[in-house]
């Protein structure tokens, strides 16, 4: 933008009102305080004072001030005021017990730079140029501002210019559309309903203004918190800087020191919050599509789910359940047995999600209570002259709350109570970026009117401008708290479409439109990837694509992704054909099938993996540096190499084809270690710069899948739904390897119960031994009961018959035991009371060597048979 804002004042003078660095004498003339002058150039290029302060140090440029704080040691905060004056200090996004949170810093000063050190990180201001550079305490540059390209104002409007090293990538920023990698584009944030967008599209529904630095292996994040229509740019416009910048608003910036990336999500979680413990059964397989009725075409779809023994949790009403698509109202015509039909489908173990849009009908005198309340409580937003702003959508006429209101929010979340009475689980907030028809800008002009009534913020009026990206996000939050004060001991679920950075505090998301083709279908992972990069740790994309009929072999290669996904439903616009799982015959409902099996199968694989999520901010679908941060010789993110390779939870890595819809055999890149294949439980030695390759001859029914040396898997029998209870074991997958272990979380799966004590929580552990493998499998820990009473405990790696199989150090007299040489595995069934136990198996030759492919099989488990991918190859 130096380059937009200079050229601007060079060719046209007369355009700036002032043009002036911070330090000299005429950028402070003019103005009163608090305001900056329409189209004045304020450039912060020298320091002209500077005070320590106990936890950072404040600097000023002329009128300009500075003020780096450090919140923790590994956590900077960066604030810029242009008239001596600070900018409030609120936010929607992040909160205040982490933003008012400080540490004790030590200063530093020497003749050119001042500034401070924390236990991890040293902060430098040059005084020559209030150049910023913030390093930890070896050495290793965090960030800093790129040469000659000082903090820049324009009015309202500023830009940050970082250098960019050759080797930095970057990640995150939402579901942006495009490769995982941010290097070499450039992005606006600006929450917009985009309907079949592609993957040159942007901006799209979601602004989340936070990404990670990474190089060499070592991480950043960088948010900034400022609501307003700001841009990113990594490097469209220069090859050695960074850049990012708002029309308006504060510029405050928080650096998140990781090293370690992992760190770096941990760190921006507790900023802006965690992604709540899901409700179980939204974890489950999820029907939708515009739209599902009359009443009988959903008890169809459900019927339907179940004889097919498709297991599924969910089925989706949208907006034609409504009457006119009014939200908060039933068409009982299409459905004149409403919350019976909700709880009969309850019977059959599916919750009901209904949409309830934002948008509400402009219906004076008609009886519609959302209007009148609405209208009782001045509720809605306004135009400058004091009108209600009204504009078009689903309902025709409309007017829009005011969700930066408190009480305006309370009110929403008041609406909800007949729909929670009447059973339905969950709720869908969609065109709330606000979407609004019929008008260029797809959205609410900007001087529509907000009255602010939040606390922190001083109570004012604000423009649309301010306010359009967190809108979606108040809302999501408004239906949240509400949802939460209905019925205060259940997990709500609600699906936004627009949010802003703090959103995965109030609802999970999904990328909007996306098409019925295979690259949309590619542009799914990076995009769910980025999300959980950007907090939102747990997303989804409509399987199938929204936007057209996808071909048959599409839709199953879709469905086999998504099991894989932390959100899993099939979703599609009105016009298309059908969507389910069935269509297209047998032959391909038995491989969608199977994976939305598979899915269920790893439930508590998937629910442990969201419960650490709700504590850590770690997302459920990981990229593989994430994991990996060292992975490659230079240390370089080692998914630039890695097609469309992402982790499902710590220990699944998922390798689609890196181009869908081409047949060619392509390879897989493993991280150096040692992995095993998932389904044929072959073992893949840790593969050197002298290995083989990987490689994958794609078909129709498989989908690669890894499992990380080391892991233990927990499993369950097949269900058809969360809801019920698995009948048989509890199966743990050990697969040895170094530092092996993994853990079991379990609740009732829907209340806060779990807060009370009520969870049970198990860990295992595995040692490789010289005769074998040792499980551990320690106490249960917290009240919840086990819905098992037998632990099947399968053991890969193993070459040959176990010579004895102990249990705490005394051969016991197991249930059942078996050696699958095909698949490398011992098995074995044995009581499980609870207490710890070891379990030791004797294998005499538990392999540590490489195996060799194995020639084309058959694979049969639990009822499917599936091609197994068998063409593996490991030799070293
Ligand atoms: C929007 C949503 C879509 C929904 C439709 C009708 O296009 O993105 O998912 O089906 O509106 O409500």
């Amino acid at each position: 933008m130096k380059t937009h804002l200079h050229a601007l004042c060079a060719v046209a003078v007369l355009l700036c009102s002032g043009v002036a660095h911070a330090s000299s004498p005429a950028s402070t003339s003019s103005t009163s305080a608090g305001e900056t002058p329409r189209n004045e150039l304020v450039i912060l290029d020298s320091v002209t004072q500077s005070r320590p302060l106990p936890n950072g140090i404040e600097l000023t440029s002329g009128r300009a001030i500075m003020q780096i704080t450090a919140l923790r040691d590994d956590v900077i905060r960066v604030r810029v005021g242009l008239r001596g004056k600070l900018p409030e200090d609120a936010s929607w996004a992040a909160l205040k017990d982490a933003r008012t949170q400080s540490v004790s810093v030590t200063p530093e000063r020497d003749s050119t730079r001042v500034g401070f050190r924390t236990q991890v990180l040293r902060v430098q201001v040059e005084l020559a140029s209030m150049r910023l550079r913030i390093t930890d305490l070896e050495g290793n540059v965090v960030q800093e501002d790129e040469p000659g390209r000082p903090v820049e104002f324009h009015g309202g409007a500023f830009r940050v210019y970082k250098a960019m090293p050759e080797d930095e990538h970057y990640f995150g920023l939402g579901d942006k559309v495009g490769p995982l990698d941010r290097r070499n584009q450039a992005f606006t944030m600006w929450n917009t309903n985009q309907y079949g967008f592609q993957e040159s599209t942007d901006p799209i529904y979601k602004s989340i203004p936070f990404f990670l630095t990474f190089r060499r292996g070592r991480a950043a994040g960088v948010f900034l918190d400022n609501t307003w229509r700001s841009s990113f740019d990594f490097g469209k416009e220069s090859h050695t800087a960074y850049s990012f910048g708002s029309e308006g608003g504060p510029l405050d910036y928080y650096v998140l020191y990781g090293p370690d990336p992992k760190h770096v999500l941990s760190s921006y979680a507790w900023l802006t919050g965690y992604t709540p413990l899901p409700p179980l059964w939204s974890l489950g397989y999820q029907q939708s599509r515009s739209s599902y009725y009359p009443e009988s075409r959903v008890r169809e779809i459900a019927n339907r789910l179940r004889t097919d023994k498709i297991p599924a949790d969910v089925i989706y009403l949208d907006i034609e359940y409504q009457q006119k698509y009014r939200p908060f109202t039933v068409d009982t015509e299409k459905f004149p047995h409403f919350s019976q039909m909700i709880a009969d489908l309850k019977k059959e173990d599916f919750r009901v999600v209904a949409i309830t849009d934002l948008h509400i009908a402009d219906l004076p005198h008609a009886g519609y209570a959302p209007y009148d309340t609405g209208i009782a409580g001045d509720h809605f937003v306004k135009n400058p002259d004091g009108s209600i702003y009204t504009g078009q959508v689903w309902p025709g006429t409309s007017v829009f709350p005011d969700f930066t209101r408190a009480s305006t929010r309370a009110w929403w979340g008041s609406l909800y109570r007949q729909f929670v009475a009447d059973g339905i689980a969950g709720f869908w907030n969609d065109m709330n970026e606000p979407a609004i028809f019929g008008v260029s800008n797809k959205t609410m002009p900007d001087n529509v009117q907000h009255r602010i009534d939040e606390p922190g913020f001083t109570p004012r009026t604000a423009n649309h401008l301010e306010i359009h990206n967190v809108y979606g996000m108040e809302n999501s939050r408004a239906t949240y708290d509400g949802l939460r004060t209905l019925a205060p001991d259940q997990r709500p679920f609600v699906l936004t479409r627009a949010s802003y950075a703090g959103g995965q505090r109030y609802a999970t998301t999904w990328t909007g439109d996306n098409s019925s083709t295979w690259n949309h279908l590619r542009l799914t992972t990076p995009m769910l990837l980025n999300l959980g990069l950007s907090g939102f740790a747990m997303s989804g994309a409509d399987v199938g694509g929204f936007a057209g009929t996808p071909q048959p072999d599409l839709l199953t290669k879709w469905f086999e992704l998504a099991a894989f996904q932390p959100i899993d439903r099939d979703h599609t616009s009105r016009t298309t054909a059908d969507q389910e799982p069935w269509v297209n015959g047998p032959e391909q409902e038995n491989i969608r099938r199977a994976y939305i099996e598979e899915r269920y199968r790893l439930m508590p694989y998937l629910y442990t993996t969201a419960e650490e999520m709700s504590r850590t901010g770690l997302p459920i679908v990981r990229p593989l540096f994430l994991e990996f941060p060292d992975a490659t010789k230079d240390k370089h993110p080692i998914d630039l190499d890695a097609g469309s390779e992402f982790l499902f939870g710590p220990d699944l890595l998922v390798a689609p084809q890196p181009y869908p819809d081409e047949l060619d055999s392509y390879q897989v890149r493993l991280p150096p270690i040692t992995w095993y294949d998932y389904w044929t439980g072959e073992k893949i030695e840790h593969r050197t710069s002298r290995s083989k390759p990987v490689v994958v001859h794609p078909t129709l029914s498989v989908l690669p899948v890894y499992v990380r040396e080391g892991s233990i898997l927990p499993m369950q029998p097949l269900t058809q739904s969360t809801m019920e209870t698995p009948q048989g074991p509890l199966t743990l997958r050990v697969y040895p390897g170094n530092n092996c272990k993994g853990s079991l979380y379990l609740d009732d799966g829907i209340s806060y119960a779990y807060s009370r004590g009520d969870f049970l929580r198990v860990d295992f552990h595995c040692e490789v031994t010289r005769q074998g493998v040792q499980l551990h499998i320690g106490k249960r820990r917290g009240s919840y009961p086990a819905w098992w009473k037998n632990l099947r405990v399968e053991i890969y790696g193993i070459d040959s018959e176990p010579q004895s199989i102990r249990v705490n150090g005394k051969p016991e007299t197991l249930q059942s035991t078996s050696f699958d040489a095909s698949r490398h595995c011992v098995d074995a069934t044995l009581p499980d009371s609870g207490e710890a136990q070891d379990i030791t198996i004797d294998a005499g030759n538990h392999s540590s060597q490489s195996t060799q492919a194995k020639p084309a099989q058959q694979v049969s488990h639990a009822g499917n048979t599936t091609e197994q991918p068998t063409d593996i190859v490991s030799e070293q």
